[in-house]
């Protein structure tokens, strides 16, 4: 089990409301964004904190810092874009590399069409971020591509995930952990997640 789902009434409830067919683009980037975040907060659990001291108004005290420079943010484009403000509201110097991938829409393989990373990226721990993972191919060759850089430490969030598409990043990159806010039931014959919420680039921008 590479996956871990954010069980929690807030989750379910923004979900209910993302899913919906009659949500508008507004409200619909809103709750990726808030998702998003919620995500960020557990797939950071395990950051190491460096021991600072700061001054209060009363006294000094030690306290943890996060090295925030540590953290590449990688969206795949263009979906994965719509998540990326939830994750800088609470990593803002996080660094950002973007790839872009779109599915052949009938052989579903995902075809590459931009790649850009921060300097350093292999010494950084990077957080894929795409809200759907489908049959998993666009996220399993995302990570292959960054392996490819030397990346060594790689998490992947994302907001609805089929199972088909955590067992392809289990088989393909065991290394690898998924957060994500749910994991639906199937895909239809045309890789769409069902139940879902359709499809997610066409639904943060607009485009349908
Ligand atoms: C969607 C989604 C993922 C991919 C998931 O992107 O944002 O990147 O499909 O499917 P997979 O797990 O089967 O690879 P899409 O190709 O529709 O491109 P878009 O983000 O430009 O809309
Ligand atoms: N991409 C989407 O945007 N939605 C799906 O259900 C599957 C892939």
């Amino acid at each position: 089990m590479n996956e871990i789902v954010l069980n929690h009434p807030l989750i379910t409830h923004k979900l209910g409301i993302l899913r919906d067919i009659h949500t508008g683009t507004k409200e619909f980037r809103e709750l990726i964004t808030e998702i998003s975040t919620l995500l960020c907060y557990e797939a950071t659990k395990d950051a190491k904190l460096e021991k600072t001291i700061i001054e209060t108004p009363l006294e000094k005290m030690e306290t943890g810092k996060l090295n925030e420079d540590n953290y590449a943010i990688v969206p795949i484009l263009r979906a994965g874009m719509g998540m990326l403000d939830g994750i800088i509201n609470v990593i803002p110097n996080a660094k950002v590399g973007h790839i872009g991938l779109y599915r052949d829409e009938e052989t579903f393989q995902p075809i590459e069409y931009y790649f850009k990373m921060p300097e350093n990226v292999s010494q950084r721990e990077v957080l894929i971020i795409d809200p759907m993972l489908a049959t998993g191919g666009s996220a399993s060759a995302t990570i292959s591509r960054l392996k490819e850089e030397g990346v060594k430490k790689i998490k992947l969030l994302c907001v609805v995930a089929a199972p088909e598409g955590i067992n392809l990043i289990e088989k393909d990159h065991p290394d690898v952990q998924i957060y994500c806010a749910t994991v639906d039931r199937t895909l239809n014959e045309s890789a769409y997640i069902l139940p879902g919420l359709g499809d997610a680039g066409d639904r943060v921008y607009g485009t349908k």
